[in-house]
C-alpha cells in the first residue's frame, strides 16, 4: 500500500521534475502562435531557409515536392527560385556538408531541423533567432540568450543590425534587455520580426506537415456531418408521419 502510494507520488511529481530540468533557459520568451492556414507566411518562411539555412541545416525528413504543393508554388517555379543545387523536385531537402568539417569549424555539426520545433518547441526557435546579440569573448562574436555560448553565426544579422545586451539598471542579475543600434540592419525591427516569424512558422509547419492536411479534412469531415444531420432528420420526420 505504501509503496503504491510513494509511487502514485512519484507519478504526479514527474512532470514537474521533467519540466524543472528543461527549464534551464533563464529569458523571458516571447509567445509564438504558428499559422498554417496564411501561405504568404509558410512561403516566405521557406525562401529565408533556402536562403539562409539549408547550406547547413538539412531538413532530411522533407521533399521539396511535398512542401512546394502543401504552400500552392508550382513545381517548376519552386526548383527555378528555392532550389539552389541540381537537386530535383522529389528529392529530400538536405545539403552537401560534411559533419566531420562542420564540427571543426563550428565545434558543433549544425543539426537536422526537421523535428526542432517539436523537440524544442516553435517558441524557443523563434526566440533563438531574434537574441543572437554581440560577445567579444566568443569565436563569431556573437552569443545567444535562449542558446549560452552557441556555436552557430548570426546568419540574420544584416538584416537584424547589430543588437547589444546591456543589464536592466546596471544589476548584474537581470542582464537580458537587448538592444539595438539603430540603423544598421537591412530590414526595420517589424519587418525583422514577420520575417523570423514567416522563417518560425516555416520550421513549425515542417515538424507535422500532416497538420495543415488534419485542418482541411476536419473541416470536410464537420461539413460532411452536418449536411448528414439534415438527412437523417428528413428521414426521421418521413418515418413519423404515418404514424401519428
Ligand atoms: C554557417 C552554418 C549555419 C547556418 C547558415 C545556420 N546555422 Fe543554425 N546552427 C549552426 C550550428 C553549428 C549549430 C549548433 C550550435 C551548437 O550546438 O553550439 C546551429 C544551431 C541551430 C539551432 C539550435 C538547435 C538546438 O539544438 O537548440 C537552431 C534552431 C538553428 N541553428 C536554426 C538555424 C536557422 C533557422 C538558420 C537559418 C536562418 C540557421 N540555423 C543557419 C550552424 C548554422
Amino acid at each position: 500500500m505504501k509503496s503504491m502510494r510513494i509511487l502514485i507520488a512519484l507519478l504526479v511529481a514527474l512532470p514537474g521534475l521533467v519540466w524543472a530540468a528543461s527549464a534551464e533557459i533563464n529569458y523571458d520568451m516571447e509567445a509564438f502562435e504558428g499559422d498554417l492556414e496564411n501561405k504568404p507566411s509558410l512561403q516566405n518562411g521557406m525562401r529565408m531557409y533556402m536562403n539562409y539555412c539549408i547550406g547547413c541545416h538539412t531538413l532530411k525528413f522533407q521533399r521539396y515536392e511535398r512542401t512546394a504543393d502543401d504552400f500552392g508554388i508550382p513545381h517548376d517555379i519552386a526548383l527555378q527560385n528555392l532550389v539552389f543545387t541540381d537537386q530535383k523536385i522529389g528529392e529530400l531537402m538536405t545539403n552537401a556538408m560534411s559533419p566531420e568539417k562542420a564540427k571543426n569549424w563550428f565545434g558543433a555539426a549544425p543539426p537536422d531541423l526537421t523535428m526542432i520545433t517539436r523537440y524544442k518547441s516553435s517558441e524557443y526557435v523563434y526566440n533563438y533567432l531574434k537574441t543572437f546579440y554581440v560577445d567579444d569573448k566568443r569565436p563569431f562574436g556573437v552569443n545567444n540568450k535562449v542558446f549560452e555560448n552557441v556555436g552557430m553565426p548570426n546568419v540574420l544579422a544584416d538584416l537584424q543590425g547589430v543588437q547589444r545586451s546591456r543589464c536592466e539598471g546596471g544589476s548584474e542579475d537581470r542582464c537580458d534587455e537587448l538592444y539595438l543600434e539603430e540603423g544598421t540592419g537591412l530590414l526595420s525591427p517589424e519587418e525583422f520580426d514577420v520575417a523570423v516569424y514567416d522563417l518560425t512558422n516555416f520550421l513549425y509547419y515542417v515538424g507535422e506537415p500532416s497538420r495543415l492536411e488534419r485542418h482541411r479534412l476536419g473541416i470536410a469531415v464537420m461539413l460532411f456531418l452536418v449536411i448528414l444531420a439534415c438527412f437523417t432528420y428528413l428521414l426521421n420526420r418521413e418515418y413519423w408521419k404515418d404514424v401519428h
